[in-house]
């Protein structure tokens, strides 16, 4: 039988072991705290550091004897199938979710590709996968190591067997609606919170995803701590969603039940009061503030065009330069580049979910090299 985590609020308790991000020497490109702090690459790859410094002004601490939860869980606990759903609903009331299996995974990525899996033994034939370009390439790129599957890729048709379809997307967030020659659309929603879309914050409340037979969503993406690998999926098929299931616990034998942990007192804490509200109101404000800043600071900006403004990633093209190149010896910035979401290398995508310090340094070196 399984063990499961059971909602104790004594677990989280205060402590003040963390040092504040106010502290100047928490600020890396302070100079005071390293004379040559400027002069570093500024790193600006991946990474969910905003949301890290929203809980380092929290200090909860999740704290459990070691005896505890030591079985393991092979599809995910009770208790956080229960949590989950019940997210989904104080969120969005008119969700069509109830009528949906729930399907969890070691992050999206084994989620995607466990419907990947799904879908070819259901169809029992080779597979046409697409993607819209620039798109989140994952699946297509894993195509030659995932041998339980026979699929091949060619990116933006109109028509295929699945379609991969982030929306928001990644790297540029815009929102994509489904293919009518598209057999099975998978809904990649790990974007589709409330701060990454910009122009209409309250868009996940009133979403119905009632067209959608399967969603996918990652906790990680919400809530910032990304090593703790957990995503799902709301899967109308049955036939589906168990051989998706198959999948993870052939492949991984489940998940581990310290993400779990991790993720089910992030949920209770959630909520809990307006904590989830003021979390969110946080994020949405303190990304808008850094699209504004961003948008005025690139207006001046003969050699970098911004291509969106929303979403966790800037998106931006460097026309007629390599961008790893251009951004590289002019503002000793790393991103990553055009080609890995099957757009040319003149594009980039670069990370906005940083900690403020660094964003305050990237607006700098965008500053005093522009104009
Ligand atoms: C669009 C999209 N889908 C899926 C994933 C994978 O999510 P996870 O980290 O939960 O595996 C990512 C990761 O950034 C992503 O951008």
């Amino acid at each position: 039988m399984l063990l499961y985590y059971k909602s104790n609020p004594s677990m989280l308790v205060r402590s003040t072991q963390l040092p504040s991000l106010s502290d100047p020497k928490f600020n890396y490109y302070n100079p005071l705290v390293d004379p040559i702090a400027h002069e570093r690459v500024l790193q600006l790859e991946r990474g969910i550091f905003m949301q890290e410094e929203y809980w380092r002004s929290k200090l909860i601490n999740i704290s459990y004897p070691i005896s505890s939860m030591t079985r393991y869980s092979l599809t995910g606990s009770p208790k956080l199938h229960e949590l989950v759903r019940k997210f989904h609903k104080l969120q969005n009331p008119n969700a069509d979710f109830d009528q949906k299996e729930l399907v969890f995974g070691v992050g999206a990525t084994q989620v995607l590709h466990a419907i990947l899996y799904a879908i070819y033994h259901k169809l029992k034939r080779k597979l046409l996968i697409t993607v819209r370009t620039p798109g989140y390439l994952d699946i297509p790129e894993t195509i030659p190591v995932l041998h339980t599957c026979q699929a091949t890729y060619q990116p933006n048709l109109t028509y295929a067997d699945v379609e991969f379809m982030a929306t928001p997307n990644n790297p540029d967030g815009r929102l994509q609606t489904a293919q009518p020659g598209v057999l099975y659309t998978v809904y990649d929603r790990i974007n589709f919170w409330p701060c990454y879309i910009g122009d209409d914050p309250s868009l996940p409340s009133r979403h119905t995803f009632k067209e959608e037979d399967i969603t996918v969503f990652s906790l990680p993406k919400l809530n910032g701590f990304s090593g703790s690998r957990l995503g799902y999926a709301f899967i109308r098929d049955p036939e589906l969603a168990h051989y998706a299931r198959f999948y993870v616990v052939t492949q991984t034998h489940g998940l581990s039940i310290d993400s779990e942990i991790r993720h089910m007192t992030c949920l209770e804490w959630f909520m809990k009061d307006n904590n989830y509200q003021n979390f969110m109101r946080t994020m949405v404000e303190t990304l808008q503030n850094r699209w504004n800043i961003l948008r005025e600071t690139l207006k001046s900006n003969s050699e970098i065009i911004l291509l969106n403004s929303q979403g966790p990633n800037a998106w931006i093209q460097t026309p007629g330069k390599r961008a790893k190149d251009f951004l590289r010896s002019s503002y000793n910035i790393v991103g990553t580049y055009g080609p890995e979401y099957g757009a040319s290398e003149d594009y980039a995508r670069l990370n906005l979910l940083l900690f403020t310090y660094q964003f305050n340094e990237f607006i700098r070196r965008l500053r005093n090299t522009s104009g």
